[in-house]
């Protein structure tokens, strides 16, 4: 897809068909994961794929929604905090790292005619619980990963004079 297609094709996704995720799509989106850039190429981050087949009234704790679990497919994106990239001040673009690579695999789906959703509002604590995620590892957004079973609505976004601002011009 052109790239202004994709990004405005891509919606939050919130229901699902049932149908599987073809091996090579998936391959193609961890890819495009993989390939991210990271602060200082520290790549700091994990990838959990989660089979949901069987596995939904668990993976509900972690965010109790219908349609989290609809999809064949979710994926948990992690930030390894002893592998970020920390700036002299004490700021670390841990969670800046982990957002671009989940931006990548997202606009790969969409390219790849898959449906996603951004989803941060998840229990942390029943995330590690059930995925078993150790201490030193930050789960820090979920999405599905599926084909769409709903349609996308308007955009609704802040006027580009609100958002953007000139300087030296
Ligand atoms: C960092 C982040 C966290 C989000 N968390 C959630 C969430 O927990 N649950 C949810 O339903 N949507 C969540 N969203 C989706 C946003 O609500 C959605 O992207 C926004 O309303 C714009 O709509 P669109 O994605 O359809 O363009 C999140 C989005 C981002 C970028």
């Amino acid at each position: 897809m052109e790239y202004f297609d994709l990004i405005k094709t891509r919606y939050s996704v919130r229901a699902y068909k049932t149908d599987s995720v073809e091996k090579e799509k998936l391959d193609k989106i961890l890819e495009a994961a993989r390939l991210a850039p990271t602060a200082a190429n520290r790549q700091p981050f994990q990838l959990i794929v989660i089979n949901t087949g069987g596995r939904e009234e668990e993976l509900l704790s972690i965010y109790r929604r219908e349609w989290f679990v609809q999809a064949p497919l979710l994926i948990c994106a992690c930030g390894v905090p002893r592998y970020s990239w920390v700036r002299n001040d004490r700021r670390r673009y841990l969670d800046v790292d982990v957002a671009i690579v989940m931006d990548h695999l997202i606009l790969a789906a969409t390219d790849l005619g898959l449906g996603t959703c951004w989803i941060a509002a998840f229990n942390e604590h029943a995330a590690r619980r059930i995925l078993n995620i150790p201490d030193e590892v930050e789960p820090l957004i979920f999405s599905p990963l599926g084909y769409p079973q709903d349609t996308p609505g308007e955009k609704d976004r802040k006027p580009v004079t609100e958002l953007v601002r000139y300087q030296g011009w």
